[in-house]
């Protein structure tokens, strides 16, 4: 099933955790192969511009910003937030010019739960952000961890909502193994622009939700571009696990894991957990490093039921995606109700 590679336009996209920008600072990263300029006002405002100086071309990241203003490396032209032009140094007082009608183009950005969004496209967001259940829009996260996939986007996201690769890629003695595999079955539904894993116990072979202590609860949603979202409920604790999957260019790919809990012994915990996350996270991207010595030679590959259902409805969910706009219509989400089974 040969599926053609392409990213998704209006849509917030994760950019960055908020604390990597500090105020009166500014950062180039390469977005959906897009130079952007994210900076942070010495009021605390984020901001993301197009990272291209209008007048010559050069990055407006080489340049200076003093909290305020982003000045050009190159001939000094100033740009405020919202990428207006406001001086042109060179300019006698003769040559009269309106320089506020000289912009940079400007992406929405909003900061959430400790992180940055920012809108890939025309015009003004037509939606919130991605959010986490129970965690307040001010609080950011506990655990932060982010790796570059050399991979195209769809590679990343398949990767990271297929179940049936845990016994072989995350075989551990403190997770799973091919004698643990049983079988499963889960119960999915649509949500917002994706679907859900609905609340259920989670297998008993995962030592690490033992960790937790009693009963937790699970539920999994997955919503366009790629992002994951694990709630985790424990008596009257909450665990959140934000997985976003970002398009840097058209062969790298950027996946941030971010951990948000409620039980002050996990903060205590940390030194100890974060191992045990990276190497997780790093599991997952050998793979596909792995992956992509056959991928170069452009084969047909599949998508089996139960097991790559899922990757299934992310191929329909961004082609409904692109569909809808181009129909000027409202998005109709594929997915129905069903449980899906497999062993893993
Ligand atoms: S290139 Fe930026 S001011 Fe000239
Ligand atoms: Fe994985």
């Amino acid at each position: 099933m040969a599926e053609p590679n392409f990213l998704l336009q209006d849509i917030w996209y994760f950019a960055l955790p908020g604390q990597e920008l500090k105020p009166g600072t500014m950062r180039a990263k390469s977005l959906l192969d897009q130079p952007v300029l994210l900076g942070r006002t010495a009021a605390g405002e984020v901001f993301a511009l197009r990272d291209i100086c209008p007048h010559r071309g050069i990055p407006l990241s080489c340049g200076r910003f003093d909290g305020r203003e982003v000045e050009c490396r190159y001939h000094g032209w100033r740009f405020d937030q919202g990428g207006t032009c406001t001086a042109i140094p060179s300019l006698v007082a003769e040559q009269q010019m309106d320089v506020s009608r000289i912009k940079v183009r400007r992406y929405p950005v909003r900061e959430v739960q400790g992180n940055v969004w920012i809108w890939m496209g025309e015009g003004e967001p037509a939606m919130e952000p991605p959010r986490v259940p129970h965690f307040a829009d001010g609080r950011g996260a506990n655990m932060v961890l982010s790796m570059e996939f050399p991979c195209f986007q769809d590679h990343a996201v398949i990767g990271l909502m297929d179940p049936a690769h845990g016994p072989y890629v995350h075989k551990s003695w403190f997770w799973r193994s091919e004698r643990t595999m049983h079988e499963k079955a889960k119960a999915f539904g649509p949500a917002p622009f994706g679907f859900v894993m609905k609340r259920h116990r989670p297998s008993s072979n995962s030592a690490a939700y033992k960790i937790l202590g009693g009963a937790p609860e699970t539920e999994i949603r997955f919503q366009l571009p790629g992002i994951r979202i694990e709630h985790i409920q424990v008596g009257r604790h909450h665990v959140c696990n934000l997985t976003t999957v970002t398009p840097l260019g058209p062969m790298a790919t950027e996946v941030t894991n971010q951990m948000y809990w409620t039980m002050g012994w996990a903060s205590a915990a940390k030194p100890l957990l974060r191992p045990f996350a990276a190497k997780f996270l790093r599991q997952d991207r050998d793979v596909v490093v792995m992956q992509q010595q056959g991928l170069r030679h452009d084969p047909s590959l599949m998508l089996i039921k139960d097991a790559d259902t899922q990757a299934r409805w992310y191929y329909q969910l961004k082609n409904e995606w692109v569909r809808a706009r181009e129909e000027g219509r409202e998005f109709r989400n594929p997915v129905k109700d069903v449980t899906l089974r497999w062993r893993s």
